[in-house]
């Protein structure tokens, strides 16, 4: 780590006009010194600094503040890296703090791998430049390829000699050790044999954000056809593919700049692009796109456009990595080229103008793109045009800003002449299907903690609500799909002024009319296993037309399945009916009037048990001496619902479960 004391020395020599000046025209203005802001694309200058507060302030971008975050701003560098920058800047001499042995060993470790490759860099550019074999061979390629003198330093391309331990040779003799060489993979050890990895390749060095290099891309010359025509570095300490984009340290100025981000596939679609003055573009390299590598984007736009030639394997590759901008929460547009080019080929056949205009016009965002390839491939068959939809919405219901999800599902209504009711239903399946995902998945996650949990819980009575929570999970599994007519109640004043209460008969499935009811409630399952099987019930309800049971045992987890056997077979163990004078009603299951009771009986149970837990706890409240509340005030409540409890007895008939609680609490 940086001492105290080296931060302090470099806040103190370092001059916030001498570093910005390093990056932006200024001018005295007064007592102050004015540009051109280096964060927006501006006429007339907004960017001030100010030398004798050694601040700087932006006024096109909003942005401001001392000497580093200006670094950190522009350079994009963390604040070490930003010290470190200003320290070798002004010569301050880096002392580190102490260290343990291991944060040492790492660290040098991993400091060591970035110097063995950073000298390999230079080595690979100095041979491509100056050395015979490089310049007939490295340099004359790339020239081929288009790409100018400006771009190759840009880049730093390199080459690397067709001998077998020119690099590892050249690395060896300047100090650096064959282990680093090896752990970054730039020279193979096989044995007491070693070589060298890139060997007769042209090198494409791979950045990080800061410029410090990772890794390496090489393309083979020659027409070998067993040899990849690309090679890239080993995943190792410092050279994690998943996590890098190509270009990124050239083009993240430019990114922030335009607030977009085009993504590309390779290193030579990057450099053309940048070349052509397209600068904020970068590649995921060798891999699909990663929500490591997204989420490098998002610090500097949010915006992605995605640029492929019209092959279909690389487009169905490109729309994985849609869905994955979208859960992001990013912009995602995307931008095809004609058939046969590539970004790469296509920027080198046309000037920057034709290439910006190209990209402005055809860059659609990606429901306007997924329509588009319905329109080639099956306009007049309705199979693919519905699952085509269905696409479309999977990738909606990625997006997690729900005013974006709406203006995406209206569009698609338009686009796909289908009407939005059925859009936004199918939405909402995906999105609780995705819950059902999530549950089952945290389900799996905790098994280990429920299975203790379980043990435990069967140690305890079983009590009341117990009764109350596996009854209406009974029904659910036999009858959730039954529909029914149920009652409604609701209190109106009549005309003389009183109130009268209104009874409405309306038919309901019985899942709806449960799932309804508890969430009046608020109602949450205190049994974690039955609270795990409702979900799971509720679930499958909302996601098929009708409850398979077979097919719902066989999509929960085991454990759960075992479960629901119980409840299905353990019908009457612990029916409320105990509660009931039996001959109310005769006891055949499937008759519909039989259900509805149940159904009513059960939920009026669950209030009547839930405002007697209210009572209970107002009750101890009058008994709490401290308490500030008013007794008086909370008296009034009991008494209320004490009303609301007689009320909902009342719909029970004749039956009076008060005694049951006591007996079960
Ligand atoms: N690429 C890769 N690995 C491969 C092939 C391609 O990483 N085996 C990447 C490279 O980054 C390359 C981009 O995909 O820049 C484009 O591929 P391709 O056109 O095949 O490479 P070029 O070097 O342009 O080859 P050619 O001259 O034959 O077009
Ligand atoms: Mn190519």
């Amino acid at each position: 780590m940086i001492s105290r004391n080296t931060i302090d020395t470099v806040f103190e020599v370092a001059r916030v006009e001498e570093v910005i000046g390093d990056f932006v025209q200024l001018k005295r203005a007064g007592s102050n010194l004015k540009g051109l802001s280096p964060f927006a694309d501006e006429k007339s200058p907004s960017f001030m600094v100010s030398p004798t507060k050694q601040i700087w302030k932006d006024f096109s971008s909003g942005k401001g503040g001392n000497v580093v975050s200006f670094l950190m701003e522009h350079e994009h560098f963390s604040y070490p890296e930003a010290i470190r920058y200003l320290a070798k800047k002004y010569n301050i001499e880096i002392e580190e703090t102490e260290q343990t042995s291991e944060e040492i060993e790492q660290a040098s470790e991993k400091e060591s791998m970035y110097l063995v490759s950073e000298f390999a860099k230079k080595y690979f550019h100095e041979i491509l430049l100056n050395s015979e074999e490089g310049k007939a061979i490295g340099f004359s390629y790339f020239k081929e390829r288009g790409f100018t003198n400006e771009t190759i330093a840009k880049f730093s391309l390199g080459y690397s000699p067709d001998r077998w331990t020119a690099l590892t040779d050249e690395a060896l003799k300047n100090g650096y050790s064959l282990e680093f060489l090896e752990k970054t993979g730039l020279t193979i050890v096989k044995e007491d044999k070693k070589f060298d990895r890139f060997k007769g390749r042209v090198m494409f060095p791979i950045q990080s954000m800061s410029g410090r290099v990772l890794g390496f891309g090489g393309r083979i010359l020659t027409s070998d056809k067993k040899a990849a025509k690309y090679l890239n570095s080993p995943e190792s300490e410092i050279y994690h593919k998943s996590k890098i984009l190509y270009g990124l340290f050239q083009a993240k100025q430019a990114i922030a700049k335009n607030d977009n981000c085009y993504l590309v596939e390779g290193y030579t679609d990057v450099i053309q692009f940048s070349q052509s003055g397209v600068e904020n573009v970068v590649a995921s390299s060798g891999t699909a796109l990663t929500p490591e590598q997204i989420r490098l984007i998002s610090r500097l736009t949010k915006n992605i456009t995605v640029l492929f030639d019209g092959d279909a394997a690389g487009l169905r590759a490109s729309i994985r990595g849609i869905d994955l901008i979208l859960e992001e929460g990013m912009n995602v547009k995307v931008c095809t080229f004609p058939n046969g080019e590539d970004p790469d080929s296509f920027a080198k056949k046309n000037s920057f103008e034709d290439l910006t205009l190209y990209l402005e016009e055809n860059a659609k965002d990606f429901i306007q793109f997924k329509a588009s390839l319905l329109n080639e491939d099956a306009q007049n068959d309705p199979i693919k045009k519905a699952e085509l939809i269905r696409d479309m919405v999977t990738s909606i219901s990625k997006i997690p800003d729900r005013i974006k999800r709406e203006i995406y599902t209206k569009e698609t209504s338009r686009i796909m002449d289908i009407s939005e009711d059925v859009l936004v239903n199918t939405l909402a399946q995906i999105l609780r299907k995705e819950q059902y995902d999530s549950a089952k998945k945290t389900f799996e996650e905790n098994k280990n903690l429920e299975a203790v949990k379980r043990e435990e819980s069967q140690l305890e009575k079983v009590d009341f609500l117990n009764v109350i929570e596996e009854n209406i999970l009974k029904i659910l599994l036999n009858y959730g799909t039954r529909e029914l007519d149920f009652e409604n109640y609701s209190n109106f004043l009549n005309q003389d002024g009183e109130i009268e209460r209104k009874v409405e008969t309306k038919t309901y499935k019985v899942y709806d009319r449960i799932f309804l009811n508890l969430q009046d409630d608020e109602m949450e399952f205190s049994n974690e296993k039955f609270r795990t099987i409702y979900k799971y019930i509720i679930s499958h309800y909302h996601s098929n037309e009708e409850f398979d049971k077979e097919k719902f045992i066989s999509e929960i987890p085991q454990e759960l399945a075992s479960e629901i056997s119980d409840l299905y077979l353990s019908e009457d163990k612990y029916r409320l009916d105990n509660w009931k004078s039996k001959n109310i009603y005769p006891k055949t299951k499937d008759d519909d009037n039989v259900i509805v009771q149940d159904v009513n009986e059960t939920i009026l149970n669950l209030r009547c048990y839930l405002i007697y837990k209210m009572i209970g706890e107002l009750m101890n409240k009058t008994k709490d001496k401290n308490s500030e509340t008013n007794n008086s005030e909370i008296l009034a409540e009991i008494l209320h619902f004490g009303e609301l409890r007689k009320f909902l007895f009342s719909l029970l008939g004749n039956v009076t479960p008060l005694n049951h609680y006591s007996q079960y609490n």
